[in-house]
């Protein structure tokens, strides 16, 4: 394992300039620069008295459907607000340098999008659509409805945001995609992930299982930060960029 403290490593850069296919893996991390708050921080204001773990299932919203919509509704606000970060951009950034390039995102904000990433596999989700628990329909236009929860047009069943909960299973064609990724590509970079959560979590071992070299981007330690083959230890809004300028002087 070569540790980078601060400086970008040359092998690293070498690994990168010389990559057809990069695979990434993202977390709350990278938008914590946007000032949407990571997983496991602590929420502000009137959410600070619950834990998201209580919230984000599928009985916490039967129970209390709207407690649960008024939560998502202002993490949707939160997510609104926010613009891209320099990470987010750098990412963006690096698919234009390599021929093959897969961005997995364990976050459900759209920051990746907005930032210009195209090929990205978004493993829980989007906070930002919404589908009916019932019939299962997506409605675009459902934040006009006047119902807290709204209701869905065609069934009048509650709508959910489109978001993995606890206990879900997660959209089986992006977590094959993703598995595949992580196998196939020459260098794989784990960004921003407290690396707590299974699925995602095994993705960098499986790349290391493949013999493909693994990049961890995290101020904190993670339980993959003794196996990855380059820790840098810094804020992804200033890691990435000056990754991609030591790289490719863009
Ligand atoms: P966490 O909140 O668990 O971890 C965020 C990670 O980002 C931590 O390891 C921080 O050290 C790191 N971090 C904070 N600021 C950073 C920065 N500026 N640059 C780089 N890293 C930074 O969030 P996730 O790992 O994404 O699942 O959580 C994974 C999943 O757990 C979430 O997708 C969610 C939750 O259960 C579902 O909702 C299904």
């Amino acid at each position: 394992m070569e540790w980078d403290e601060g400086g970008i490593h040359q092998g690293l850069i070498a690994k990168l300039r010389n990559s057809n296919h990069i695979t990434v893996l993202t977390g709350a991390g990278i938008s914590a620069e946007s000032g949407v708050p990571t997983f496991r921080q602590a929420q502000s204001g009137l959410w600070a008295q619950y834990d998201p773990q209580q919230l984000a299932t599928p009985q916490a919203f039967r129970r209390n459907p709207r407690l649960v919509w008024e939560w998502y509704s202002w993490r949707r606000e939160l997510v609104n607000k926010a613009k891209p970060n320099p990470g987010h951009i750098a990412l963006a950034t690096m698919e234009q340098q390599v021929s093959r390039f897969t961005l997995i995102t364990q976050n459900v904000d759209d920051l990746h999008r907005r930032a210009g990433s195209q090929n990205i596999i978004a493993l829980h989700g989007d906070i930002l659509k919404t589908r009916c628990i019932d019939c299962h329909t997506y409605t675009e236009d459902a934040l006009q409805n006047e119902n807290i929860p709204p209701r869905c047009f065609h069934c009048g069943g509650l709508l959910r945001p489109d978001v993995v909960w606890f206990g879900e299973s997660l959209p089986t064609e992006a977590l094959e995609a993703a598995f595949t990724a992580a196998r196939e590509c020459d260098l794989f970079l784990s960004i921003g992930t407290s690396t707590l959560v299974e699925p995602s979590a095994s993705l960098p071992f499986i790349a290391l299982q493949n013999d493909i070299p693994v990049v961890e981007i995290n101020p904190e330690e993670t339980p993959l930060s003794r196996s990855a083959t380059y820790q840098l230890k810094g804020a992804a809004g200033k890691v990435l960029p000056e990754l991609v300028r030591s790289v490719w002087q863009v």
